[in-house]
Formats: structure tokens, sequence, C-alpha cells
């Protein structure tokens, strides 16, 4: 199983998302492969935002070592679902879609912990560490019903 978590910079919320679900796996000893990526290229190569990393460290999920990438047609191969932080980066994902097995792969992570709401985890890049914090907590309950359903078989 891989799994790719997307947002708009991949510096702020995708990151969070990939740390949160890679120390899940990690520690429960499942065979999945994660990481993350985003829409724009504004950051490519950077490390995750300071604040983000900050949030990660001061709640026990470090995810200093991740760097930002973009998101590219080639996903669609390397990876059996794809998570959306907001219903933008979903558009922005599903416009390189090729196919309906691509579009298959792509959903909004926070549908995993309310079904079909179809909510959008907020972007905190111009909030506060309140905001960093929200973001945390939202990532930490949906990736712990992505690993339900990883163990209940659940993912399709
Ligand atoms: P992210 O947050 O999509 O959660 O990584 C953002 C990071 C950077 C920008 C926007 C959102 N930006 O405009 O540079």
């Amino acid at each position: 199983m891989r799994i790719l978590m997307v947002c708009l910079g991949n510096i702020c919320r995708s990151p969070m998302a990939d740390g949160h679900l890679r120390k899940k796996v990690k520690d429960l000893n499942l065979d999945v492969f994660v990481d993350s990526a985003g829409t724009a290229n504004y950051h490519v190569g950077e490390a995750p935002d300071k604040r983000m990393i900050a949030t990660g460290a001061k709640f026990g999920t470090p995810i200093d070592d991740l760097r930002a990438r973009q998101f590219k047609v080639r996903d669609y191969d390397d990876f059996d679902v794809i998570y959306c932080m907001d219903s933008s980066n979903l558009q922005n994902v599903l416009a390189l879609a090729r196919n309906e097995q691509d579009r298959n792969k792509v959903r909004l992570i926070l549908n995993e912990l309310q079904p079909d709401a179809n909510l959008a985890v907020p972007d905190p890049y111009y909030g506060t560490m309140a905001d960093f914090e929200a973001v945390y907590d939202l990532l930490d309950s949906a990736t712990d019903c992505v690993i339900e359903k990883i163990q209940n078989g659940k993912i399709r």
C-alpha cells in the first residue's frame, strides 16, 4: 500500500499528515509507504514551515527531515490512494488525472473522519500557532481513521 498526502505548498498540512501516518505505520509495523507533495512549486526542496515543525516537535511527531516536492502525473502510477487537504488541492490533482483509475485514487482526507462532509483542513499559512495546532489535531484524528481502515482492509 502506498499513500500520498497532498496540499498546496507541501510545507504545512501535507507534511504533517505525512509525518503522522509515517509514524503510525512504523509503530504498528505496517507495510505502507507514505509520502507527500504540493500542487504548487513555490517551496520545492524546502523543509516544512518552521511553525509546523515546532508544532510537530512539541506534540511528538517530528517532520523536520521532510522536503517539499511538487505533485506530478507519475504519482498516479506510484500511489494507491491520494489524500488531498482541501477541495482546491483535489481539483488541481484531478486536473492531471488521465483516466477513471487515476480519478478513483483521489480523496479528501477529512472524509475519513466525516464521510461525505467534504470538509477542508484549513490552510494555516497565514494563521496563528493555534491554527497550526488545530491542523496537527485534525490530521492526527484523520490518520487514526486511515490506520483503522488499512488494518480492516477497507482502503480500496
Ligand atoms: P500548505 O500551506 O499548502 O499547507 O503547505 C501553504 C504553504 C505555502 C503557501 C500557501 C499554503 N504559499 O502561498 O506559499
